[in-house]
């Protein structure tokens, strides 16, 4: 499902619950060693994803761990991103010869707990909820707006190796007529740090899809976006 909104650049593999084949390198298998066992599963299932992934984008097969902010450390020449949630795992990767960054998030598609909205939505992101309540009431809106910004998240730390709070992007989202998909925009509040300026536009491009029981969202910066004044 999440193939619907990646670019054909972008090689993606994803399971619908844990996978017994997973199997971890020793190095994994020790950052793993203090995991609940439900989390042990899920962090083993999306690195099968990404090695399933990797295999069709002709990557070697590696430990995949974690590197600044909880990042992964992709091998050289692939940037990608991981995601899991219940019921869902997957990995994205692409060559860093075609895209600069990339992120994907997915979320259960049920509403976001009591309060949480006011966390992470900015006042005009809730006054665009509000308006896109209306013409449409299938798809979780607030949700769907956290699973965006996590997705910008995971573009941002690995340029950056900076945090970014809730507050610091703005969404709009631009749905596809009346399909449960389409597209948004991620305007970042925040300075890019010293060095990494050169590396992030101001606005990120991203889609989105909601799907019974699940949200996706996807960003993804290609190589040449930000280097052309
Ligand atoms: C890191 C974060 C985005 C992960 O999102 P999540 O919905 O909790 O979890 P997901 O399952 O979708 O993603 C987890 C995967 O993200 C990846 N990840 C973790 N930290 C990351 C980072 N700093 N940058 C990129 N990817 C990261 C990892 O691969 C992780 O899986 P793994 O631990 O098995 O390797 C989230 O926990 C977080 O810290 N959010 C706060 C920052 C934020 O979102 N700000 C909003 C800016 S507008």
């Amino acid at each position: 499902m999440i193939t619907r909104i990646l670019p054909d650049f972008v090689t993606a593999a994803e399971s619908y619950g844990d996978e017994p084949a997973a199997g971890l390198f020793p190095e994994e298998q020790r950052h793993a060693a203090t995991m609940c066992p439900v989390r042990r599963r899920e962090f083993a299932t999306v690195r099968h994803c990404a090695r399933r992934a990797g295999l069709r984008l002709g990557v070697p097969l590696a430990p995949l761990l974690p590197g600044p902010r909880g990042a992964p450390r992709w091998p050289d020449g692939v940037v990608g991103s991981l995601t899991h949630c219940a019921g869902y795992r997957a990995a994205a990767l692409a060559r860093a010869a075609d895209v600069r960054a990339l992120g994907i998030d997915a979320e259960p598609h049920r509403p976001l707990p009591d309060g949480m909205l006011d966390r992470i939505a900015l006042p005009e992101e809730q006054a665009h909820l509000h308006a896109l309540r209306r013409p449409a009431g299938d798809v979780c809106w607030d949700r769907l707006l956290f699973c965006a910004k996590e997705a910008v998240y995971k573009v941002w730390s690995p340029l950056t190796r900076a945090w970014l709070g809730f507050d610091e992007a703005s969404i709009v989202f631009a749905p596809a007529g009346d399909a449960p998909t389409g597209t948004f925009r991620a305007r970042l509040l925040r300075a890019a740090p010293a060095g990494s300026a050169d590396r992030l536009p101001p606005v990120l491009h991203g889609n989105w899809l909601a799907a019974p029981g699940l949200l996706l969202a996807a960003i993804v910066l290609p190589r040449d976006s930000v280097d052309t004044p």
